[in-house]
């Protein structure tokens, strides 16, 4: 069984093969990056417009990379949110018009569940049960996984998700977007020690996050500190290990409330080496095994798009031409495929 992934969701277009007896056949991803540095974030209108233009091209250059031909898929996957509505319908129309000229079912993808999911396309993948902290541009959480669309949510953001708090600190320090490869460069060079931002909301018991705070502790730290050039270094260090440490205290507790004894990290900050690191070494003492998507599977990509379709195919046939999106997408509200 062969799954075509299409990821519309944001402001990359990523599009992907996955066979049922192969794995990952081939992927390609084209981010806009470029197109939306000088906003200093996403233009949804922006967005729209270019997956309409990459989307073809791309879909060529994977077939063509994967030596196979349209007629070979038995399904058409796409981000059907959470997400932009204008990018969500450009890469969900196209795979509804396309898997009606195949005959092939167009299956819904929740691209939250993908985000999670992306660490089982690496060898020796982790196995259910799992803690996940799935940390994302747009959300962050901790979610109790017991099998493909069995997920209890045990603590999110009740405000800035973690990529957005790396994106703002790094509009502050004046870095481009996106922000968390960046201050993961610069903080590399900070010294340790010099500052030391709050880790917020660990004295309080539970597992819920909040990180609007760190972005106005940046700034005071940036306004006091004008003129000297290596502070903005120091304080991209001081805010990673606030973030780091922050992610620690709570995967120590919420592996320790649910017993699981692996821990999976997945999203765009998973890619951060920095926390990389910390996380492995809280395995490490606890004697929990770490997994993590690979580097290019971290950001959104078609792959974890295709590889959740592949996973769903059985259960989320749809031969009506119909499809939908959606904006706002609790990953709670998820069933496992088939119930
Ligand atoms: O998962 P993702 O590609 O998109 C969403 O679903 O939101 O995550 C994008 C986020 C951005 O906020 C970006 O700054 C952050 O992931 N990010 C990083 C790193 N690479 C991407 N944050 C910290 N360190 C990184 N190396
Ligand atoms: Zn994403």
């Amino acid at each position: 069984m062969i799954v075509l992934g299409l990821e519309t969701s944001c402001d990359e277009t990523g599009v992907a093969l996955y066979a049922g007896d192969r794995g990952l056949l081939a992927h390609r991803v084209y981010s806009q990056t470029e197109i939306h540095a000088e906003y200093g974030g996403v233009v949804p209108e922006l967005a729209s417009r270019d997956h309409i233009r990459k989307l073809v091209p791309l879909l060529r250059e994977t077939c063509a990379a994967a030596g196979i031909g349209l007629k070979a898929l038995n399904g058409l996957a796409y981000t059907a949110g959470p997400g932009l509505v204008g990018a969500l319908l450009v890469g969900s129309g196209f795979a509804a018009g396309l898997a009606y000229a195949l005959g092939v079912p167009a299956i819904p993808v929740h691209h939250l569940e993908a985000h999670l999911l992306a660490p089982l396309l690496e060898p020796d993948p982790p196995e259910f049960p799992f803690l996940a902290l799935l940390v994302s541009g747009g959300h962050t959480m901790l979610v109790d996984v017991h099998a493909v669309g069995a997920y209890r949510i045990l603590g999110e953001s009740l405000d800035d998700a973690a990529g957005e708090a790396f994106d703002k600190t790094a509009k502050l320090l004046g870095l481009g977007y996106p922000g968390g490869p960046a201050i993961e460069r610069l903080a590399g060079q900070g010294r340790p020690g010099r500052f030391r931002f709050p880790r917020p909301m660990v004295d309080r018991p539970g597992l819920d996050f909040s990180f609007s705070g760190l972005k106005t502790y940046a700034l005071t730290t940036v306004r006091a500190n004008q003129g000297d050039a290596e502070a903005p270094a120091d304080i991209a260090r001081a805010f990673t290990e606030a973030v780091v440490d922050t992610f620690v205290i709570k995967c120590r507790r919420a592996l320790r409330a649910t017993g699981h004894r692996t821990l999976v990290v997945a999203g765009g900050v998973s890619a951060n080496r920095q926390l990389r690191a910390g996380l492995t070494a809280l395995g490490a003492e606890l004697g929990v095994r770490v997994c993590y998507a690979a580097f290019e599977f971290c950001t959104d990509n078609g792959a974890m798009i295709a590889f959740a379709g592949y996973l769903r195919l059985a259960a989320t046939v749809r031969s009506d031409g119909a499809f939908d999106v959606r904006a706002r997408w609790p990953l709670a509200e998820l069933a496992a495929p088939g119930a």
